[in-house]
């Protein structure tokens, strides 16, 4: 296996996720972690927001100095690596950041069947001044700056720059070279494995209780609960929570796929009332997905109480871990999804999130591995707190209803004009905001509706999808003339980043 120690980057899952692409298995570890090094291949430090010149900056793992394999250091851990090794690292005018030109001086395992000269993705405001004794400089960049060193050794490697992400030319050619031809890692994981090895660690983990499982229907959950239900069989009970926040017709329609196509244990318990009641009068949209992710797990813990269960699993998936910056003290906070930010400190369940580590394309091919159909593993990503956070604003019946029925038109559409699969994501926000309209010869004063359809691989980033004026039009005109309440239809033409998917 090989480590890769987090320092809190925003991208030290996306190395995992490239190493899995690449067959080889990896586990994900905070720097301050005691690890197992048993079977260990070599060890990845990842990036972090930090400066290694600051006071209390997160320094190198004990046990590393143990171990006799090789590192790479990309970015802070480069920089950390030139500090323990007796090198220099300070701020210098020259910060770079986005795309950089780097130039291959000497030629080096790490760059075998490389470029001499390519453009990658730079990030960093300290700089290598001084290289340590022992080890070369191999390639600059054009500010003349180091970019990767290594050790004359072969085991130690760094870059300055990030080959985890997609726009470094060669990247992962770059970390292919790091784990085949210097660490010698074995291609082992598959995603035929990874589904055996859960199975197990589930059934270990649940023994002979009883595990609980919210569904929402959406992708995550539904992929979880097959899988948990495949380790565990009926003793996974899901709870399906019509909590009135969701789209129209799905609280028929979800449980009828789950229980009769699906064949899985479903128990559902209608809570509209009782969400509703708690939303009321609360605008602040952190609150309002606090308020519905701790309703959630009231509703659970009750449920789960009188059915005697002891765990409790969750559809988590990696985005979601990330931008609730539950993943490393380090990581900067974006929102609070509620399967994981939003959860209330007390709890009396345990719980189970076998998909924690999966980007949302990994969970689809889990899922069609598992056999879920296509109708559910290829539907738009819908977020836990559901309509509550496309309503901006308080949460009433009425901005519900309109909500509902504005989203169903918009949905419909896209599948009538094959748009449906071409976006990652789509759906109607309902705004705060009246404006006024002319309807026959009468003054009208009405809603305002946007629509959103973005196109993303992972949900992290995403860009605005580029729909046909015909059919924004023909959005347009249905949603008024049909929507009693929606008096005006705006298209949201903004990528993430720099706004966020949702709207709250
Ligand atoms: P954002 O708005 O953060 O959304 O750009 C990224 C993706 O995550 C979904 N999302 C959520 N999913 N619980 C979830 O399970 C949540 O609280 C939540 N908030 C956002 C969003 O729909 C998009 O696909």
């Amino acid at each position: 296996k090989i480590l890769v120690v987090d320092y809190g980057s925003q991208y030290t899952r996306l190395i995992a996720r490239r190493l899995r692409e690449l067959g080889v298995y990896s586990e994900v570890v905070h720097h301050s972690d005691d690890v197992e090094t048993e079977d260990l291949m070599g060890v990845i430090l990842s990036g972090g927001p930090r400066s290694v010149t600051s006071k209390g900056a997160p320094s190198l793992p004990t046990w590393l100095r143990e171990v006799d394999v090789p590192i790479l250091g990309i970015c802070y851990g480069m920089q950390l690596l030139v500090k323990e090794f007796g090198g220099l690292v300070e701020k210098t005018e020259t910060a770079e950041y986005g795309r950089t030109e780097v130039i291959v001086k000497k030629p080096a395992s790490i760059f075998e069947g490389i470029s001499e000269r390519l453009n990658v993705w730079m990030s960093h405001g300290d700089s290598v001044v001084k290289v340590p004794e022992g080890f070369e400089v191999i390639a600059v960049t054009e500010n003349d700056i180091p970019a990767a060193l290594s050790s004359l050794d072969g085991m130690i490697w760094t870059l300055q720059f990030h080959p985890e992400v997609k726009h470094t030319e060669m990247g992962m050619e770059i970390i292919n070279n790091f784990l085949f031809n210097i660490c010698h890692a074995d291609r082992n994981w598959t995603i035929e494995d990874f589904l055996e090895r859960k199975v197990e660690e589930i059934r270990e983990e649940v023994g002979d209780g009883k595990a609980i499982l919210g569904l929402s229907g959406g992708v995550d959950s539904s992929v979880a609960a097959v899988l948990v239900h495949k380790a565990i069989g009926d003793r996974l009970i899901n709870i399906f929570v019509d909590h009135g926040l969701l789209r129209l017709h799905e609280e028929k329609e979800v449980p009828m796929v789950f229980k009769d196509k699906l064949g899985l244990n479903l128990d559902v318990v209608r809570a509209k009332d009782r969400f509703l009641k708690r939303l009321q009068g609360v605008t602040d949209p952190e609150e309002k997905r606090k308020i519905i992710g701790e309703e959630f797990i009231r509703v659970f813990e009750e449920e789960a109480e009188k059915l005697g269960g002891r765990f409790l699993v969750q559809g988590t998936i990696y985005s979601d871990v990330i931008e609730s910056a539950a993943s490393g003290k380090e990581t900067a906070k974006i929102k609070s999804h509620h399967n994981v930010g939003g959860l209330p400190e007390r709890m009396n369940l345990k719980i189970i999130e076998p998909l924690r580590y999966l980007f949302k394309d990994e969970v689809r091919r889990l899922g069609e591995l598992l056999g879920i159909p296509g109708e559910i593993l290829y539907r738009h990503p819908f977020p836990g707190p559901g309509l509550g956070i496309r309503i901006i604003g308080e949460v009433t019946e009425d901005k519900l209803r309109i909500l509902k029925e504005a989203d169903a038109i918009f949905i419909e559409l896209l599948k009538e004009s094959g748009w449906y699969e071409k976006v990652w994501q789509a759906f109607a926000v309902l705004l705060d905001l009246k404006t006024v309209g002319v309807v026959g010869d009468e003054r009208a004063y009405e809603y305002v509706i946007a629509l959103r359809a973005v196109n993303s691989v992972e949900g992290m980033t995403a860009d605005w999808s580029k729909l046909p004026y015909e059919l924004l039009d023909e959005a347009a005109r249905r949603i008024c003339n049909r929507v009693k309440g929606a008096g005006r239809v705006v298209y949201d033409i903004t990528s993430k980043p720099p706004a966020t998917i949702e709207w709250e």
